[in-house]
C-alpha cells in the first residue's frame, strides 16, 4: 500500500519510489523514438479525447511510456500487471505519482490480488482493452460481464493472448474486435527474438551470475523468442541444445548450427533449461528424473505453466531460495535442480524486460492500432484482425527514419518489372 498520498485511484505499492521510477522511465524513452513521434502527434490532435482504456501490460518503464502516451492523446486509462512477478514497483509509483495515471499492480502479488487488481481496471468500464496474454479479456467474458457494455475493440500484445484470443473467436464467443499486435512484423521480428533473446538471458544472469560459456544449454521452443534467445546464448559460449516438436523449426534449428533433440535426451545433459514454447508441461517428472544435480531450470513463454512444478514439488523432500529469484528443491535421491522466477517469464521477474528500443516499435503499434480501433471498430468483425500493414511499415519506416538509416526506393522501371508477368528474359 501506499505510504504517500494520493488523490488517484490506485495500488501500488508505495510512492515514495516514484523518483526512481521517474528518472528510468525517462532514460527508457530516450531509446523510444517513434513512440516520441507518435506522442507529438497525440499531443497535437487528441486522437483518444475521452476515451476509457483498461490496460493489462506488464509495468515496466516502456510500458509507462505507452501510458503516458495514450494519456496526452487524450485517453483515460488504468493500467494492472499481466503478470504478478513483472511489475516494477518505482514505475507503478511515478505513473500515479508525476503522470496522474491509475495503476494497481503490485510485484510479487498474489493470484488474488493480481485477479482483484484486474477487476479495478475492468471497473473503470473500460471502452479499449489493451492486453498482454488475454487475462483481461478473459476475465470480462467470464467473471466480469458487466464490464463490457462499452468496449468497442482491443489489442493484444503477445504470442500466446493471441492463440487465446482465435480460440474464443473460433467458439464464437468473442464479443469484440481485437488487433493482435504479436502479429506485426515490426513486433515478433524483433521485440520477440531480439528483445526476449537478449532479457532472457539477462535475467538468467542477474538471478545467478553463472557463467554461460563452456555450459550446455537447452532452448525448448525454436519460435521467434527461442530463435533469439539460442543465438544469444552460443554468442556468450554456450553449448546450445534445442528441443522442438515442430520438424519444420527442428529442421531450420539443425541448419542454424543447433543440436536438435527430444527433452527426454537434452534432461540428461543439460546444464541450464529455458521453455519459451507457450505450452504447458514442457519439463515434467520424466525429464526431472534424467537431470543433473544443479541443473537450473527457468521460463520466459507467458504463463508459468511449462515447467511442471507442481510435480517437481512434489518430488523434492525439501525447497528452499538460496538467492532472490532462485529456488532449491532438494530431491529425495539426493539431488538439487534449482528453479528461477518461480517459473515465471524470468526476463522480466528478475531482470527488467526487454530494451526500451525494441519495445518501441511493439508500443508504437499498440499507439496506431488503438486509433485504428477507434475509427474502424463498427466495420471489422468481432473477430483477430492482424495489424493494419501501412501501421506496420509506418513504424518500420519511422524506425530507419530515427535510426538515420536510408534505404532505396523501387524505380519506375523497376516497379513495372515486378508487376508483370510477361517480362522474363
Ligand atoms: N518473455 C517475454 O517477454 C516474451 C515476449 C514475447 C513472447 N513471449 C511468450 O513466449 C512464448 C513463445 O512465443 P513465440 O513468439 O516464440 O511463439 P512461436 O509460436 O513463434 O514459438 C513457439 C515454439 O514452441 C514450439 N513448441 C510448442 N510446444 C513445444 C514443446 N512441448 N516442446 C518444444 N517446443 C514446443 C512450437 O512448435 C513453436 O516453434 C509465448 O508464450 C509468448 O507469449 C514472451
Amino acid at each position: 500500500m501506499s505510504t504517500t498520498k494520493t488523490t488517484v485511484d490506485c495500488d501500488v505499492k508505495d510512492l515514495a519510489l516514484a523518483d526512481i521510477g521517474k528518472r528510468r522511465t525517462e532514460w527508457a524513452f530516450q531509446s523510444m523514438p517513434v513512440l516520441q513521434t507518435i506522442r507529438k502527434q497525440f499531443i497535437k490532435s487528441q486522437p483518444l479525447a475521452g476515451v476509457r482504456i483498461a490496460a493489462c501490460l506488464h509495468v515496466t518503464t516502456e510500458t509507462a511510456n505507452l501510458m503516458i502516451t495514450l494519456r496526452d492523446g487524450g485517453a483515460s486509462i488504468v493500467l494492472c500487471g499481466s503478470n504478478p512477478l513483472s511489475t516494477q514497483d518505482d514505475v507503478a509509483a511515478t505513473l500515479v505519482r508525476d503522470y496522474g495515471i491509475s495503476v494497481h499492480a503490485i510485484k510479487g502479488e498474489s493470484n488474488d490480488v493480481y485477479y482483484k487488481h484486474i477487476n479495478s481496471a475492468i471497473d473503470s468500464k473500460p471502452m479499449i482493452t489493451m492486453d498482454d496474454g488475454c487475462d483481461l479479456v478473459h476475465q470480462l467474458h467470464t467473471q466480469r460481464q458487466d464490464g463490457l457494455t462499452d468496449v468497442i475493440g482491443g489489442t493484444e500484445e503477445t504470442t500466446t493472448g493471441v492463440i487465446r484470443l482465435q480460440a474464443m473467436a473460433k467458439e464464437g464467443v468473442l464479443r469484440y474486435p481485437v488487433i493482435a499486435i504479436n502479429d506485426a512484423m515490426t513486433k515478433h521480428f524483433f521485440d520477440n527474438r531480439y528483445g526476449t533473446g537478449q532479457s532472457t538471458i539477462d535475467g538468467i544472469l542477474r538471478a545467478t551470475n553463472i557463467l554461460l560459456a563452456g555450459c550446455t544449454f537447452v532452448v525448448a521452443g525454436y519460435g521467434w523468442c527461442g530463435r533469439g534467445l539460442a543465438t544469444r546464448a552460443r554468442g556468450l559460449g554456450a553449448n546450445v541444445i534445442v528441443t522442438e516438436i515442430d520438424p519444420i523449426k527442428a529442421i531450420e534449428a539443425l541448419m542454424d548450427g543447433f543440436r536438435v533433440m527430444s527433452m527426454a535426451e537434452a534432461a540428461e545433459i543439460g546444464d541450464i533449461f529455458v521453455t519459451v514454447t507457450g505450452n504447458k508441461s514442457v519439463i515434467a517428472r520424466d525429464h526431472f528424473e534424467r537431470m543433473k544435480s544443479g541443473a537450473i531450470l527457468c521460463n520466459s513463454g507467458h504463463f508459468n505453466v511449462e515447467i511442471d512444478l507442481e510435480t517437481l514439488g512434489k518430488m523434492a523432500s525439501s525447497r528452499k531460495e538460496v538467492r532472490e529469484f532462485v529456488e532449491e528443491f532438494a530431491l529425495r535421491d539426493g539431488r538439487r535442480i534449482y528453479v528461477l522466477g518461480e517459473g515465471r517469464l524470468i526476463n522480466l521477474a528478475s531482470a527488467e524486460g526487454h530494451p526500451a528500443s525494441v519495445m518501441d516499435m511493439s508500443f508504437a503499434n499498440q499507439a496506431l492500432s488503438v486509433q485504428y480501433v477507434l475509427a474502424n471498430h463498427d466495420k471489422i468483425a468481432k473477430n483477430v484482425h492482424s495489424v493494419p500493414d501501412d501501421i506496420d511499415r509506418e513504424v518500420a519506416r519511422l524506425k530507419l527514419e530515427a535510426m538515420s538509416v536510408k534505404i532505396d526506393k523501387l524505380t519506375p522501371e523497376q516497379e513495372k518489372y515486378l508487376g508483370s508477368w510477361s517480362e522474363g528474359t
